[in-house]
């Protein structure tokens, strides 16, 4: 835990803050700064996001044929689950490209335009076509840049609704992803979304243990989706950035009636995986079939 530069004194949920991070011209300072804390939550969600979408393209008769698959990606930051969902790369891929390179490397336009090339040689037969949103507008800059996302957004939807062209683009989307930003993101920013489509998408979210989903849930009800937990396991997010987090942490498990034990106690953020769909899907197949693996 030592050794690893944040940038604040933590938000009201107990995470300490890394926003001098979130919003720069490229990824490197991310995964830099990410990458000694074992930052791995987006490789818990390429295999998750992979079955799901899988699960929504046999619904609809197999990929062959169809269109790709629309997800919208929140809190999409520089297109790491874009990156890891479309192509054949791995995070630690990404820590490898992105975190330890010397003050020559080229950065900026220069690396965005290498990137188009690098993740363009490794995209995956039939990928989906992702939009993100993120509060960021550099970070999803880049990711547009890199050709990692076909649309990109920069909104903060907790201050403000959603423009006529973000709604736009959001209706006909089949899958939400979220990794690393509920707790930022609340209840508010997926009413302002929900707004937008006109039949609701399925809904992944992976969530630390210490934020509460259940307002996210119970609006994704009024919307018309039954949100399932997995219960076989957590996932670990990242290790705690210092002593002062850790505590933090173990006070806000405390108040949702929740012990480390087996969990956090490890020394690592834990989040449960939420899936939110329509009933008839989640009656025509239950969480435990759709995610076997897990
Ligand atoms: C921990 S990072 C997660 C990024 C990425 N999903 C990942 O897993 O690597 C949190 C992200 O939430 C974004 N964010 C914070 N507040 C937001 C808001 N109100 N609306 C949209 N994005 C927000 C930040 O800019 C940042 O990119």
């Amino acid at each position: 835990m030592a050794g690893v530069a944040h940038t604040g004194t933590g938000t009201d949920w107990g995470k300490a803050h890394f926003e001098a991070i979130y919003n720069c011209p490229d990824p490197r300072r991310y995964y830099s700064t990410l990458q000694p804390l074992e930052y791995q939550i987006p490789q818990h969600g390429q295999a998750v996001f992979r079955a799901l979408a899988d699960a929504l393209q046999c619904r609809s008769g197999g990929s062959a044929g169809r269109p790709p698959l629309r997800v919208v990606d929140l809190c999409c930051s520089y297109g790491v689950n874009a990156a890891l969902f479309n192509h054949e790369v791995t995070l630690d891929d990404l820590y490898r490209r992105y975190a330890g390179t010397g003050p020559d490397t080229p950065g900026g336009d220069r690396l965005a335009k290498a990137d188009r090339a690098f993740y363009a040689a490794r995209r995956r037969p039939g990928a989906a076509r992702i939009t993100g949103i993120d509060a960021a507008e550099h970070a999803v800059g880049y990711a547009v840049a890199a050709g990692l996302l076909d649309r990109g957004f920069a909104a903060n939807l907790e201050d403000e609704a959603a423009a006529p062209e973000l709604c736009r683009a959001l209706d006909g989307t089949e899958l939400i992803t979220v990794t690393g930003g509920v707790g930022y993101i609340t209840a508010r920013t997926f009413a302002r979304l929900f707004d937008c489509f006109s039949a609701p998408p399925w809904v992944a979210a992976f969530v630390l243990r210490t934020v509460s989903y259940r307002p996210v849930s119970t609006l994704l009800a009024r919307a018309g989706l039954v949100t399932e937990r997995l219960t076989t396991r957590t996932f670990r997010q990242r290790r705690f950035a210092d002593e002062a987090e850790r505590r933090a942490a173990v006070e806000a498990l405390a108040r949702r009636g929740l012990t480390v034990g087996g969990k956090e106690a490890d020394g690592f953020y834990h989040a449960e995986l939420y899936v939110s769909r329509p009933a008839a899907d989640v009656a025509a197949l239950p969480l435990a079939e759709l995610l076997p693996a897990f």
